[in-house]
């Protein structure tokens, strides 16, 4: 599984970095990037992941199997 946010999106809810504090890192401006780290997101976190994707209000989390 792949993640990623598309950033034209992301508006600084950051619901994200709260259901996947891992994955999603929240930058000054309050807007989420991926920790390159967890870009490839490990199996223990997937379900992290796609809580963070189903609760993003802008829909700005793409998530890829
Ligand atoms: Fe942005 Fe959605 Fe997170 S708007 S900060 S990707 S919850």
């Amino acid at each position: 599984m792949k993640v990623s946010i598309i950033e034209s999106r992301c508006q600084g809810h950051a619901r994200c970095a709260h259901f996947a504090p891992e994955i999603f890192i929240i930058n000054d401006e309050g807007y989420a990037s991926v920790n390159p780290e967890f870009a490839t997101v490990p199996v223990e976190l997937r379900e992290k992941a796609r809580k963070a994707c189903g609760n993003c209000p802008e829909k700005a989390i793409e998530l890829r199997e």
